[in-house]
């Protein structure tokens, strides 16, 4: 049988399920192709001088890493003279990047989080890139920060690849995930995982345990519980993982199942979590749902939520659905 390529796979999309058009395609192959250089950056590692520092900042307040400055560049540097794109956003960026001048400008609008994990850069553990997709409203300025305040709902595609072992591009277009292997050889995205689901129960949790002392009480319960083993409430073992790269965490879920937190905590009551909502909650939570399972803030479904601020922080459960669920329901009562 022959292989299929991103490149076929998008197009039938097009072509077959009318999932996408060709602007949405080509958006999606342009970021695909750019996490081809990124990956190929971060291979390259200490021989091309890109771990450590950058020695600046960003507008989460955490201090850059080179990879994340090179990653953003990166992104840049493909998306913005295709044609397909009325304004970008990113994790790094405080303000969305307009389009320049000289080219002309398309529908959608991209948002990225160009280095996930990037803690995890120079201890060579995974890492990856996630990416949104949104309909840019006719005749409104893409670098009016508003227009891409839509709730995740609105989103047309979103993926992650992640750079591990295997570096691995995951997509949805809105009908299912699929997951792709990156053919370094050959520089093609291939086909490997067609129909990715979580399943629906688990016996494995990801959260930062270190943070336990400041969490709120449904959480504290939950995680109890799950600790208690066999013995307590939930009546079985379960097993802990945190790699601290949300791509990877969440990889893991989409391939045996688990539940990953980040939950807000009690030290900045003005940041619920630490997670990006724009960046990394919605296009995650797309992903997780299209693959059965579920996302919520632990009071609502979290592609809901309509965003108030392009940096905006939201505290995530998602994963198999009958954890998230039960998590949840701890914070109704
Ligand atoms: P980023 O590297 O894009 O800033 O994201 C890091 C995020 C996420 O990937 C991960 O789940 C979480 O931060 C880890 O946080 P802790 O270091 O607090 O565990
Ligand atoms: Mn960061
Ligand atoms: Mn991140
Ligand atoms: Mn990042």
């Amino acid at each position: 049988m022959s292989r299929i390529s991103l490149s076929r796979f998008l197009i039938e999309q097009q072509r077959k399920n009318n999932a996408i058009d060709a602007e949405l395609r080509l958006s999606i192959e342009v970021v695909a192709r750019a996490c081809k250089a990124i990956n190929h950056a971060i291979r390259k590692g200490a021989l091309a001088g890109v771990l450590g520092e950058a020695g600046t900042g960003n507008i989460q307040g955490e201090a850059q890493k080179k990879l994340d400055v090179i990653a953003n560049e990166v992104l840049l540097d493909a998306n913005e003279w295709g044609g397909h794109l009325a304004a970008i956003a990113s994790e790094e960026m405080e303000h969305p990047h307009p389009i320049p001048t000289d080219y002309p400008k398309g529908g959608y609008l991209l948002l990225f989080d160009p280095l996930d994990g990037s803690s995890n850069i120079d201890v060579n553990i995974s890492v990856g890139t996630i990416f949104s997709l949104l309909r840019c409203p006719d005749g409104v300025d893409g670098t009016d920060e508003k227009v891409f305040l839509q709730p995740g709902t609105q989103q047309v595609a979103a993926g992650y690849t992640v750079y591990g072992p295997q570096t691995m591009l995951v997509l949805t277009l809105g009908n299912g995930v699929h997951g792709f292997t990156l053919d370094a050889e050959i520089g093609s995205w291939i086909l490997t995982h067609p129909n990715m689901t979580v399943p629906e129960e688990t016996k494995e949790f990801a959260i930062n345990m270190s943070n336990m002392r400041h969490w709120e009480a449904p959480v504290k319960r939950y995680i109890d519980e799950l600790l208690a083993g066999k013995e307590g409430p939930r009546g079985k073992d379960y097993n802990m993982r945190w790699v601290a790269s949300m791509v990877a965490d969440v990889h893991r879920i989409l391939t045996r199942g688990g539940i990953f937190t980040y939950p807000r905590d009690a030290r900045e009551p003005n940041k619920p979590g630490k997670l990006r909502l724009m960046y990394e909650a919605n296009p995650m939570s797309f992903i997780i749902e299209q693959a059965g399972g579920a996302a919520t803030n632990g009071h609502q479904r979290i592609l809901d939520l309509q965003p108030t601020a392009l940096h905006e922080r939201v505290a995530v459960f998602l994963g198999s659905k009958r954890e998230v669920e039960v998590v949840t329901r701890y914070h109704q009562s």
